[in-house]
């Protein structure tokens, strides 16, 4: 994956140095250091396959499954994609915090509402890690939309805690994933029906 995406780096600079014309190129070696920036293009938004990156990053097989199932992944993708979008943050729950609780899916969920579920997993902003410790205030929309979606991070003593009205509060561990536009964090919780007492989700 990481040569498929040097060599495409690789095409974009020989592209963008071709395009720029001679004068321009023998122009800016004249001109002093400090103005050179403003002729700097602006970096290629650096791609990564979610679906790749999670069947790879450890065990979120479940979470991926569900994503899959609920086309939550397109979603994800395409946030991530966006050109010049605010990137996309996926709290990632382990195997485990699935299990816990019995799986995302009770019978009688309705498709929407899986979906709706997944989608609170991610925030529609990149944020690696430790960019939560200065968050402006404790309520983080997420990509579900709306109040009742959002998730509300605390940080004390270095731990960070995120909790919603679809799971108990649980810690965002570690990074698994974070390169602009993408954010990825294990987290030890889910949104999930089972781990709180509403009945069905928004
Ligand atoms: C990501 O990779 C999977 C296969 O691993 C492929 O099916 C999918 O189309 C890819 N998605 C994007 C957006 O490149």
């Amino acid at each position: 994956m990481e040569l498929k995406q040097a060599a495409v780096l690789a095409v974009v600079i020989v592209m963008l140095c071709l395009a720029l014309p001679r004068a321009a190129l023998s122009q800016r070696a004249r001109l002093p250091l400090a103005e050179t920036p403003a002729l700097a293009p602006a970096p290629a938004p650096h791609h990564v396959n979610l679906t790749d990156l999670l069947s790879l990053a450890g065990p979120y097989g479940t979470f991926l499954d569900y994503l899959v199932r609920t086309d939550v992944i397109r979603a994800l993708q395409s946030q991530a994609d966006a050109a010049g979008g605010q990137g996309v943050t996926v709290f990632a729950p382990e195997d485990s915090a699935f299990a816990a609780v019995g799986g995302a899916a009770p019978p009688g969920l309705a498709a929407d509402q899986l979906r709706a579920l997944m989608l609170c997993h991610a925030a529609p902003r990149y944020l690696p890690l430790a960019s939560f410790a200065a968050l402006p205030g404790p309520v983080l929309p997420t990509l579900a939309g709306g109040e009742r979606c959002a998730v509300h991070v605390t940080y004390a003593t270095g731990r960070i805690r995120v909790a919603s009205g679809w799971t108990r509060a649980a810690r965002l561990v570690s990074s698994v994933y974070a390169t602009p536009p993408f954010a990825c964090t294990r987290w030890t919780g889910c949104c999930c029906p089972g781990s709180c007492s509403r009945p069905s989700p928004p």
